[in-house]
């Protein structure tokens, strides 16, 4: 199949334009409150095949499918665990995918070839009104090249696929930040696959009992997990010792300040603040600043491995990995 070519992205924010284009099978970028998402609809293989051509994804990775309620997340899979819907109920809408067995309807181009879905309500108005409007769900990826840091604003989406899609709908910044927390389940214990605003605290707290997905580079449950994911053209390298200089072609950015006396024309603070959600919603907006500059390399410090900030530094480290 031939990837269209447009001359250029709209972005809007036309909710009917948008449910056209998708009920026509096009591919549209989306808002939510994690990050945007290349969304088509996730009951035609062919619309779902062209996510994967637009995004240079690798057909083992398959999408997450949106809807708009637990109710509209009952009609597309065959257990929802009592865990699940604990989880379901206390998270959704938000920034929570629950991996549960497939139905037929949810073709394998979406969940490469899986008998499980990954299923999730976002917390975006925009989008949850969107999806009210059609009358079935969305498979939607990050709305980025494969392996590069996701969108959290339509200018970041636009600054890439501009001429492979037709509408970018516009919700503004994504308040979250990071991708969602994607959870499955073993014998009804639920396994964090990949880490997000949702913590394995949070869900302890909820089912008692969690258990996090070792990391595996080949054939991963969730290709979240891929060891190098998520990272800017520039190299990044993590701080662990401390750095005197910067160079020009270098950048850097902090937790909460600078180190005390550095001089760096390409900076960037996660939160002055100190607040880990504060840094978890700038931190791929940083990543791509600086990156758009075409630095060689781009320091970056950790954050507290608390909370949100485990999951803020699982995705600085996949960005820091060995592509
Ligand atoms: O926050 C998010 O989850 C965003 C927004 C757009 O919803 N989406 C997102 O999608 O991050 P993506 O494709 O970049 O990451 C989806 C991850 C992939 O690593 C994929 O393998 C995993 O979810 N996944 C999807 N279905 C799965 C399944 N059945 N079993 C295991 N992992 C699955
Ligand atoms: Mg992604």
């Amino acid at each position: 199949m031939l990837l269209l070519l447009y001359m250029q992205a709209l972005i809007d924010t036309d909710l009917e334009l948008a449910a056209q284009l998708l009920t026509d099978g096009k591919c549209v970028a989306i808002p939510t409150e994690t990050v945007y998402g290349l969304a088509a609809n996730a009951l035609d293989r062919n619309a779902a095949s062209q996510i994967f051509k637009i995004k240079n994804r690798p057909e083992f990775d398959p999408l997450i499918v949106h809807v708009d309620s637990m109710r509209s997340a009952m009609k597309w899979v065959t257990e929802f665990p009592e865990n699940a819907e604990l989880l379901a109920r206390r998270f959704w809408p938000g920034p929570l995918t629950l991996v549960l067995p497939k139905r037929k309807e949810i073709p394998y181009e979406v969940t490469s070839g899986l008998d499980t879905v990954g299923i999730r309500v976002p917390q975006h108005d925009l989008t949850l009104q969107l999806l009210e409007m059609l009358n079935f769900p969305l498979a939607a990826p990050s709305a980025n090249p494969f392996g590069y840091v996701s969108p959290t604003s339509a200018d970041h989406v636009f600054d890439q696929l501009r001429e492979k899609i037709p509408y970018i709908l516009d919700g503004g910044e994504s308040y979250v930040g990071i991708e969602s927390t994607i959870v499955g389940f073993e014998d009804g214990i639920p396994v964090v696959y990949r880490k997000g605003a949702v913590t394995e605290e949070m869900i302890r707290e909820i089912c008692g009992d969690v258990k996090t997905a070792t990391h595996s580079t080949s054939n991963p449950k969730a290709p979240g997990m891929l060891t190098s994911h998520y990272s800017p053209h520039a190299d990044v390298e993590i701080i662990t010792r401390f750095v005197r200089s910067i160079r020009d072609n270098e950048g850097y950015i902090a937790w909460k300040e600078l180190p005390k006396g550095m001089e760096v024309k390409n900076k960037f603070i996660l939160s002055p603040e100190g607040d880990l959600f504060e840094a978890a919603r700038r931190l791929y907006a940083g990543l791509r600043l600086l990156d758009r500059k075409g630095l060689v390399r781009i320091f970056i410090e950790q954050v507290p491995e608390e909370g949100i900030g485990a999951s803020i530094n699982d995705r600085i480290r996949r960005s820091a990995a060995e592509k």
